[in-house]
């Protein structure tokens, strides 16, 4: 979603704007945008890449060369089209108060009648612009920003974190924030504001994180912080747990198809600690439930979104059949608008990537208000999930920044398989023998992936086949279903395509209308308990002249001749199974889209942390 830095101190400030929007924009953006105090007000806007603002920040590089102290935005939009005037920063009347804004202002348009009746004239469709003339109108009474933006956020409802400047007041900057991220940045004689550690990171490692409603005043050489209510409050530095980031392809095209590459390792670190000998239990002591309240759970509830659901989906099944707990999983956007029936003999389960999704924070807060206890699986120990949880299982997939989940969503697969053996070897509801060869097999699962990514050119010829298709659907039963959703979804989000994840045995319940030699129908063929129910759909699917193609680890010579195309994957059980076959579909999905010259990295519409309901 949007993105937001800010500065003020002694050195050059474009640059350290622009070089911080950029460490942002791997998150999805679609115009950018800076204010800079020259002392004057100077506000610089450009639609599309950060490079467009970048080319028009140098054909102003004389009017900005002296400034030190500005505010910069790359923006995702939601309220009004991606165009240049409704790009950040925003205005008030006389264009010396200058906001950035990520979030959505719920009341704007009360807020907006209210303030055109005082005369208010506005300029863009945005929510953003409403809060510049509100804190305008404050600060037109007091003089005072950081009063200002008290008595203008009182007003405001929704989510927000912004950055406010003031001309008047040259030696200040004013943040705050609720239900969006916020952190500032301590430097030597200077101050940084992010709404995410990578656009600071290089500058410096000492950080406060803003809570709700609190209002931080930033001269060059003090910081003090204040709540909504005029209290004053503790400001607690931390040292940030992360070393400067190149965001480097390391010679790969694409971001995207590095991060496949890297799973084979990220699997082995989050392994890493966890299975020391197979004979020895998982060791999971970032799990704050005693054995006993582990036993008295009578219910686990998951939520997540997109990619996470669908890690979720086969941490359901794990956890059911492992450890015979029931386990609901559903989309954070629908759990929270109905009644909430989780309670202290719950668990309730949070997972996310980035650890910033504004749903799933809201559910995972209704449900804390419940007495649940809180884990959380994600990628951002540092993210404000994190900070929600009891239990918090660290995925250390490292940065991603392709905004298709792939390293992540593996690492999120893997903490459910430590969480399920875990849990079932303290309530003793496998056998012994089961959860050890699942340990034995969980190790040398790199191995296998790293075998999939030695034969990565069949799945590129194959994804040249059938890069002209218009729609897929792709099935699979049982503990697959999800590694077909989620193979679906990737081919969406990066190719533009249509392609459904179906339950198999539904095929012929509806979808199977639609099939005929215009849809391919690619089948998930893992050995194991439904291998011969999938091989019977997709001779269904055949009969109707749909274009088969195999995932499978199966030597079976029947299938040369049932299916079009075959990609072969390692032997493996059918339990680890989704973790195996989850990486061809993200290899088909990655080529289909280059080869179809889509923008990989950062698909259109999409960002990679949304922060917004
Ligand atoms: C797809 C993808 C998204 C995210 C979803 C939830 O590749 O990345 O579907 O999985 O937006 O985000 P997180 O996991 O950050 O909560």
């Amino acid at each position: 979603m949007c993105g937001i830095v800010g500065y003020i101190g002694s050195k050059s400030v474009v640059e350290i704007l622009t070089e911080g929007l950029r460490k942002l924009e791997y998150r999805g953006y679609d115009s950018s945008g800076i204010a800079v105090a020259t002392p004057e007000i100077k506000v610089y806007k450009a639609q599309g890449k950060l490079q467009n603002l970048e080319e028009w920040m140098m054909q102003h590089a004389d009017e900005t060369k002296n400034a030190t102290k500005g505010i910069g935005h790359i923006r995702w939009a939601t309220h009004g089209a991606p165009t240049t005037v409704n790009a950040h920063p925003h205005t008030c009347n006389c264009g010396k108060l200058v906001i950035v804004h990520n979030g959505i202002i719920e009341n704007f348009k009360e807020l907006r009648v209210e303030l055109e009746k005082k005369g208010c004239t506005f300029q863009s469709q945005t929510d953003t612009e409403t809060v510049a003339h509100l804190i305008a109108q404050e600060f037109a009474k007091t003089k005072d920003l950081t009063e200002a933006v008290r008595i203008a956020t009182q007003q405001i409802q929704g989510a927000y974190a912004l950055c406010i400047m003031h001309q008047d007041l040259p030696d200040v900057l004013v943040a705050t924030k609720r239900n969006a991220p916020l952190l500032v940045g301590i430097g030597d004689g200077e101050y940084f504001v992010a709404s995410d550690i990578p656009a600071i990171i290089e500058h410096t490692k000492r950080a406060m994180y803003l809570n709700d409603n609190e209002i931080v005043t930033l001269t060059r050489d003090s910081m003090s912080l204040i709540d909504i209510d005029n209290n004053k409050k503790e400001m607690k530095i931390e040292t940030l747990p992360w070393e400067p980031v190149a965001l480097s392809k390391m010679g790969f095209k694409h971001f995207m198809l590095k991060e496949i590459h890297e799973q084979p390792d990220v699997i082995r670190n989050v392994l890493s600690g966890k299975i020391y000998n197979v004979d020895e239990p998982v060791s999971l002591k970032e799990v704050k439930l005693t054995d006993a309240d582990l036993k008295n759970l009578n219910r686990i509830q998951i939520i997540a979104c997109g990619t996470s659901l669908h890690a979720a989906m086969a941490g359901k099944y794990l956890i059911e059949d492992m450890c015979s707990i029931p386990v609901d999983v559903e989309a954070s956007s629908e759990f929270i608008y109905r009644k909430n029936v989780t309670d202290a003999n719950t668990l309730v389960i949070g997972v996310s990537q980035s650890g910033e999704t504004a749903d799933t924070i809201t559910a995972i807060k209704q449900s804390k208000e419940k007495g649940s206890h809180i884990l959380i699986i994600t990628n951002r120990p540092d993210s404000a999930m994190a900070r929600l949880a009891d239990s918090l299982i660290p995925v250390s997939a490292g940065i991603e920044v392709s905004v298709a989940a792939t390293k992540s969503y593996v690492a999120q697969l893997i903490s459910f398989y430590l969480l399920a053996i875990y849990m079932a070897e303290i309530k003793g509801t496998a056998s012994v023998e089961f959860l050890k060869e699942l340990k034995r097999e969980l190790v040398i699962i790199p191995q296998k992936i790293e075998q999939i990514l030695a034969h990565k050119d069949d799945i590129r010829k194959c994804a040249k086949e059938y890069s002209s298709y218009k729609n897929f659907i792709y099935i699979a039963r049982g503990i697959n279903l999800a590694t077909s959703l989620e193979g679906a979804l990737k081919l969406k989000e990066i190719s533009y395509i249509n392609a459904t994840g179906y339950a198999a045995g539904e095929l012929k319940h509806g979808p199977i209308a639609m099939l005929d030699e215009t849809m391919p129908v690619l089948a998930i063929l893992m050995k194991g308990s439904v291998y011969e129910k999938i091989l019977s759909n997709a001779e269904e699917s055949k009969a109707r002249n749909a274009k088969l193609i195999a995932l499978t680890n199966s030597d079976d010579e029947k299938l040369n001749s049932l299916f079009d195309n075959i990609i072969k994957v390692p032997d493996v059980s059918e339990i680890l199974s989704p973790i195996i076959a989850v990486v061809p579909l993200q290899l088909l999905a990655y080529y289909i889209a280059e080869y179809l010259g889509k923008d990989v990295d950062q698909p259109r519409n999409l960002a990679k942390s949304v922060t917004v309901e």
